[in-house]
């Protein structure tokens, strides 16, 4: 089911016919026959309109997020929002189909948003109303058990999928993709396997405790990550996805 939220006086709903829709729909090129298929697809979805509003500034149109992959807008299946990611024209996939797969495989371990529907050029799941880690640090809000709370969830996920077997691929760019609401969200399985050996513990744990802007930051507000600790702990973890040896990383953290 798609979750029920309100819609932002900010926010702007327009039905998916809208012309003003047409640039995002089919982006960065117009192609009539893309856009047509994609209004089909919505309509398969139930989705009757899109909601325009976030961060992220497309032709002048606000929407929720973008990448290299798909745009990202927020839209509605009648009185239900959820974030619709939209298939790039110029990605370099033909289908949204196995992201989907991997990403209902994360959803079946607890991770990632709950993913609502997908077709050839879309994936319909719950939309995270929340800050990307990086601007959620660098906010500033976060006390100290607030920091340590988020980031052993976090960590927690990954330890999930890397006793699955499925490993996301872009976990030390951990910025773009985690959004923090009232808890984590792993977000984006297009790069994620089921063949290759999982390091999503290792990678996320890096980028939050080690290496990057968002490991400075929690540095600061946590004042005492013992270094030297983490390595050691992530690298018997490494050798061997155990409870035991993961709970030595999450215990690094929480010194
Ligand atoms: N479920 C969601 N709820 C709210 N916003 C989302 C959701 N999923 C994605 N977004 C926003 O859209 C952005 C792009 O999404 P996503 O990472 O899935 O696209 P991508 O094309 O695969 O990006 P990249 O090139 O970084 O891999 C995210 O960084 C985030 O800001
Ligand atoms: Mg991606």
């Amino acid at each position: 089911m798609l979750s029920q939220q309100n819609v932002s006086f900010l926010d702007e709903e327009l039905d998916i016919r809208s012309s003003r829709l047409i640039p995002l729909i089919s982006y960065p090129h117009f192609s009539e026959r893309e856009y047509k298929d994609r209004i089909i697809e919505m309509e398969s979805l139930g989705i009757t309109s899109i909601i325009l509003g976030g961060k992220t500034i497309v032709n002048g149109a606000h929407i929720a997020g973008k990448g290299c992959v798909g745009i990202v807008v927020k839209a509605k299946a009648g009185s239900k929002v959820c974030a619709l990611k939209i298939r790039r024209t110029d990605a370099d996939r033909k289908a949204m189909d196995n992201e989907a797969r991997l990403h209902k495989m994360a959803n079946s371990k607890g991770v990632g948003p709950s993913l609502e529907g997908h077709t050839k050029n879309l994936i319909a799941m719950e939309f995270v109303t929340g800050q990307s880690i990086i601007d959620w640090v660098v906010g500033n809000k976060a006390t100290k058990s607030k920091m340590c709370t988020i980031s052993a969830a976090i960590l927690e996920q990954c330890f999930s999928l890397d006793v699955a077997g499925l490993d996301h691929g872009e976990l030390s760019r951990l910025a773009r993709h985690v959004i923090v609401s009232d808890r984590p969200y792993i977000i984006d399985f297009e790069s994620a396997s089921t063949t290759r050996k999982t390091c999503n513990v290792t990678a996320a744990a890096q980028s939050i405790l080690l290496y990057g802007i968002v490991a400075n930051k929690v540095k600061k507000i946590l004042g005492n990550t013992d270094r030297e600790k983490v390595i050691h702990a992530l690298r018997t973890y490494k050798h061997l996805h155990t409870r035991a040896k993961f709970d030595a990383v999450l215990d690094s953290l929480l010194l």
